[in-house]
């Protein structure tokens, strides 16, 4: 799992430096459920796009602590998720982790255009 990660990393960091980071479609504003989380995968990126309380949320679906998928995750709401395996919550507007920053999730700028949804990645 770690050489997993590692590797990943490794290959999503070359990629990102070879072509540089832009704005990228990640799907139609009304294709994100509220109350729910709806992962896309862009330039090889799994993006976990969260819709509540607080608004649309673009973070990192993969849980930086082990690897989980935080869109399957439980919503809380005061705008944080758990991640299902160790029960870690992350803000889903700041990345913040619950139990301090070593655990910091990546969070994605993101826009509305022409009732599209744009991450910079
Ligand atoms: S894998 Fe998410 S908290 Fe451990």
């Amino acid at each position: 799992m770690i050489r997993w990660l590692i590797r990943a990393a490794r290959f999503l960091r070359e990629n990102l430096k070879r072509r540089g980071p832009r704005w990228i479609d990640i799907g139609a504003v009304d294709e994100f459920p509220f109350n729910a989380a709806r992962v896309v995968v862009r330039r090889g990126v799994p993006i976990a796009v969260f819709h509540d309380e607080t608004g649309i949320s673009v973070i990192g679906d993969i849980c930086p602590h082990m690897g989980a998928s935080l869109s399957e995750g439980t919503l809380h709401p005061d705008g944080s998720v758990e991640c299902p395996a160790h029960r870690m919550r992350f803000h889903l507007k700041t990345g913040a982790c619950s139990i301090g920053p070593v655990y910091s999730a990546r969070v994605f700028r993101f826009r509305r255009q022409n009732g599209r949804l744009e991450a910079f990645l």
